[in-house]
């Protein structure tokens, strides 16, 4: 793994080099700067709430726990790291600079925060400081020019080989702690029991994690982000919904998946269903396709699951029309993935900026963008028995075209969210969730 990392490195950085001179150029500026940043500090505390790296430090470098660091960035030039770390017998102090990324940087080490400022380019020079404000950090106050971050966050879009690989490390960690996840769920695990085995197979904390695990069991399946857990297992475990990720130098995986547990055959077939209709999105990930049209299309496509299943009795059209899908599937069909769970861009209208509005009617789409190479989207399409949306739909005439004795045969397993992270490519799709399921 060391080793292709290290050949794709090389050419990954000089893809970043080439868009950073772009950038500079763009917003009028000579030098890119970009702080790791610091840790928050809690309200009336000495405690620190867990260091998350700024995304553009982590997209030049794989130091996801390096606060006070900086990269300075000047065309032409061998790019810098101002590498913090502090004297201090309190913490662990970052280890000394290692791997395949070093031989490509001149690194400055310092001891404190104050230090590294000094040796930033000065307030004199023109440059584009990326990063949090820095309260710790005098000197050096972030300045985002929205010239340099658009372009850049566009950019962003385009996962390069290196990138690519790490997210697929990110998937096979995700999916090995997936699967203990289900072994735990089958075991009559609690939530809590389902967590604790998901993060002893990825190896990896809470707080490493690119999002909060939702782990819900029965019921809780239908509250969309549920990141609570039930210390004690249900009396009969019936269903579990489990959307759960990892993390590789900074990447992120975002992988859901819908359980019946043997002998609820009839909530087993409706998630094969959805299942399938989850495939056929996730095929259709090629380039030039719209995003916003995939997601009404995958609205019509479920709106023929609830009537396969005896849900609804009305067409595909009017199940759409009327709002009825909207009531069971509540949510977008997805997101761009990267360096963040909900990676920047996803309505950028051009490098220069700009916003794709969303379709009107569908308030929670995340990507409005037509799909190119490179870009890594989720496809993750749901059907949900929400008691809060049943009971508005319950008020509407279209009332009369649901079957609410069917509803209520599956309001007992809360509902179903199927999750893959897709690579669009020049040809078919690079499903990478799928990809590292079969290898676990
Ligand atoms: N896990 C958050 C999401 O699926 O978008
Ligand atoms: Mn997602
Ligand atoms: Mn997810």
């Amino acid at each position: 793994m060391q080793d292709r990392l290290a050949s794709l490195y090389t050419q990954h950085l000089a893809t970043l080099r080439d868009r950073a001179d772009k950038a500079l150029a763009l917003g009028g500026f000579d030098h890119l700067v970009i702080a790791a940043s610091l840790p928050l500090r809690k309200f009336l505390d000495d405690q620190d709430y867990p260091f998350v790296a700024n995304p553009h430090f982590l997209h030049w470098l794989p130091l996801t726990d390096t606060p006070g660091s900086w990269i300075v960035h000047t065309p032409g030039k061998k790019p810098r790291l101002i590498f913090l770390q502090p004297k201090d017998y309190w913490h662990v102090v970052p280890a000394a600079p290692s791997g395949y990324w070093v031989e490509h940087f001149d690194i400055e080490i310092v001891r404190n925060a104050t230090d590294a400022v000094a040796l930033l380019p000065g307030a004199d020079q023109r440059r584009a400081i990326l990063g949090p404000e820095c309260p710790a950090a005098p000197g050096a106050e972030a300045n985002n020019p929205q010239a340099v971050i658009d372009y850049l966050h566009w950019h962003r879009s385009y996962k390069t080989p290196y990138e690519l690989e790490l997210m697929r490390e990110a998937s096979r960690i995700g999916t090995r702690a997936h699967r203990a996840a289900e072994r735990a769920f089958r075991a009559g695990e609690s939530e809590f029991g389902i967590q604790m085995a998901y993060l002893a197979a990825a190896r990896q904390m809470e707080a490493e994690l690119p999002y909060a695990n939702i782990v819900g069991l029965n019921e809780h399946g239908a509250v969309l982000h549920y990141t609570h857990f039930d210390r004690k297992a249900p009396a009969q475990s019936r269903s579990f919904l489990i959307d759960a990720g990892a993390s590789a130098a900074g990447y992120a995986s975002d992988i859901t998946r819908t359980y019946a547990a043997h002998g609820h055959s009839e909530f087993q077939a409706l998630i094969d269903s959805v299942d399938a209709a989850q495939q056929g999105f996730a095929a259709k990930v090629r380039a030039g396709q719209s995003y916003p049209e995939l997601h009404i299309h995958a609205h019509h496509v479920l709106a023929g699951v609830l009537r396969e299943h005896g849900i609804v009795r009305m067409s595909a059209e009017s199940a759409v029309a009327s709002g009825v899908t909207s009531a069971f599937f509540p949510h977008g069909l997805g997101h761009p993935i990267g360096l963040q769970v909900h990676d920047v861009s996803g309505f950028q209208l051009n490098e220069r900026g700009g916003t794709i509005a969303r379709p009107q009617g569908h308030p929670y789409l995340r990507m409005t963008r037509l799909l190119e190479p490179g870009m890594v989207v989720t496809i993750e399409p749901g059907l949900y028995f929400i008691d809060m949306l049943l009971d508005e739909l319950r008020a509407k005439p279209v009332a009369s075209e649901i079957d609410w004795a069917k509803v209520d045969v599956f309001r007992p397993y809360g509902g179903i969210r199927i999750e893959d992270d897709v690579v669009c490519t020049d040809a078919a799709p690079e499903n990478l969730t799928r990809d590292a399921f079969a290898l676990t």
